[in-house]
């Protein structure tokens, strides 16, 4: 696949096969991920995959107030933990990585999403959650900030490859010289 292929073939994926996602699969999706650029290289995360049984358990934290019915056919996740801010001396400066957490998350996101199409299972990006639910789950404390979590897993035989619905390039995009 080259990369446009990739680009089109990654989707949000809301229907998976029972088939089981290896372990081994969520932890090489994860170590790719941890490629993606970040401000000031701080990688301000942690992933966490949860897998099999655990899946199932973990999928009432994405389904609040009736979301995300589909994920019930889910059987891994990944979540993401956002870390704390840090400040960074460089030299005389003083560099705080706080404003550019989100950013840094979303970038993660694409990333394990694409590293998953690459190894040939499917995602959908979740940001309706219950984060305290989740920091329980995990036995974090209360108050930790899981900011999106990644469903993984195999789509269904037939689930179709949908056509791309973008606003149109041109709006989006001008090139100045
Ligand atoms: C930050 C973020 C949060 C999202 N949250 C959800 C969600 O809670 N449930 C869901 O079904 N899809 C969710 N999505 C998937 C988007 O609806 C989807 O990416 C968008 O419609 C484009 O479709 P595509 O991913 O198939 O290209 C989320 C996507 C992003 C980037």
């Amino acid at each position: 696949m080259n990369l446009e292929e990739l680009f089109l073939k990654r989707q949000s994926t809301r229907e998976f096969s029972d088939k089981a996602v290896p372990d081994e699969a969520l932890t090489e999706i994860c170590r790719l991920a941890t490629l993606a650029p970040s401000a000031v290289n701080q990688q301000p995360y942690n992933m966490y995959a949860i897998n099999g049984e655990k899946a199932r358990q973990f999928t009432k934290n994405v389904q609040k107030e009736g979301a995300n019915a589909w994920a019930d056919s889910c059987h891994a996740y990944i979540v993401i933990e956002a870390r704390p801010p840090r400040v960074i001396i460089r030299g005389e400066r003083r560099i705080s990585n706080e404003e550019y957490i989100p950013e840094d998350i979303g970038i993660l996101s694409a990333y394990i999403t694409l590293a998953a199409e690459s190894m040939g299972l499917q995602t959908c990006i979740i940001g309706l959650r219950d984060e305290a639910g989740i920091a329980e789950f995990l036995n974090l404390p209360k108050g930790t900030g899981f900011p999106l979590i990644i469903a993984v897993g195999y789509a269904v035989n037939d689930y179709p490859v949908r056509e791309k619905r973008r606003r149109a390039f041109e709006e989006t995009y001008k090139l100045i010289k």
